[in-house]
């Protein structure tokens, strides 16, 4: 057996194609889980993905919806739920954007569409996804934040507080679900390398890791690897709870 076994659950991993959400989904693969790659526009990184899960030995199918648009999730889920391999036992909500600027000049749009997909996302992929979890009595939804939830970062009020909603409302369902073996987590990473922090000038990039202890910014395997232990049974007494990832940048 597979230390940290998954085999026989189903995995849903938001925003799969490219960065963490891709390092999750081959984690969860690699310890058994069957997985479904959500992506929402780049379907070419997904069927790489898939191809990549299948080579090392393992199950995966890769489905489009945008996590902002609600009738898309139920659809999709419900397509799961009926799917021969059976519904969602591990949800993980990675998809994520960013639209930065200082308030003072931040578009409504901007704030609505971070909100929207952020939190929103999260909240709409978990309520089509928990029925089942709840009636198998056995369930992981694992939400991915961000350090600056805790922290604050200038240029991203908008982000900070979908990441901060996350983890108010992980901490909600935590306490709704936990008799029912349904544990609901969140990981807030701190600077990872991936698209999403490959726009930060080189500037900025050096005065990030300046104040990371550890002097280097994250891998989003090293992320992967705390997803997967938040999803298998010995995390089974572990909910409600936000695990830091980010080098000692946030030390309290
Ligand atoms: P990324 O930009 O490389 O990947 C985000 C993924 O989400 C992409 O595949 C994108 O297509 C997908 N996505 C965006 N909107 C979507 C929607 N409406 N529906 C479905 N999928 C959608 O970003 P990265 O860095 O891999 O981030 C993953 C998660 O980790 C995000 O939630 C992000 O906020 C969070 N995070 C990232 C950090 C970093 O330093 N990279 C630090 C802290 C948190």
């Amino acid at each position: 057996m597979r230390n940290l076994d998954l085999s026989g659950k189903v995995a849903l991993v938001t925003g799969a194609s490219r960065g963490i959400g891709r390092e999750i989904a081959r984690a969860l693969s690699r310890q058994g889980a069957f997985v479904w790659a959500n992506y929402s526009s780049s379907e070419q990184d997904a069927v790489i993905l898939k191809e990549e899960i299948e080579k090392e030995g393992g199950k995966c199918e890769i489905i489009r919806f945008n996590v902002a648009k609600k009738d898309e999730v139920d659809e999709a889920i419900s397509q799961i739920t009926s799917s021969s391999d059976g519904p969602v036992n591990i949800l993980i909500n990675n998809a994520g954007i960013t639209k930065d600027t200082l308030f003072m000049r931040m578009k409504e749009e901007a704030i609505l569409d971070v909100l929207q997909v952020n939190l929103i996302g999260a909240m709409n992929c978990a309520q089509a996804a928990l029925s089942p979890m709840i009636k198998a009595r056995w369930g992981r939804i694992i939400n991915i934040s961000s350090v600056v939830a805790s922290m604050g970062n200038a240029g991203q009020a908008n982000y900070c507080a979908s990441k901060a909603g996350i983890e108010g409302f992980t901490r909600a369902l935590a306490r709704e679900v936990a008799a029912r073996g349904v544990t609901c987590n969140a990981i807030a990473p701190g600077f990872i390398d991936t698209d999403m922090t490959s726009k930060l000038s080189q500037k900025i990039r050096s005065s990030i890791i300046s104040n990371i202890p550890m002097g280097r910014m994250g891998e989003a395997k090293e992320v992967a690897s705390a997803c997967v232990f938040l999803a298998s049974n010995e995390a089974s007494y572990i909910t409600g709870h936000v695990l830091h990832i980010n080098g000692g940048l946030l030390c309290n």
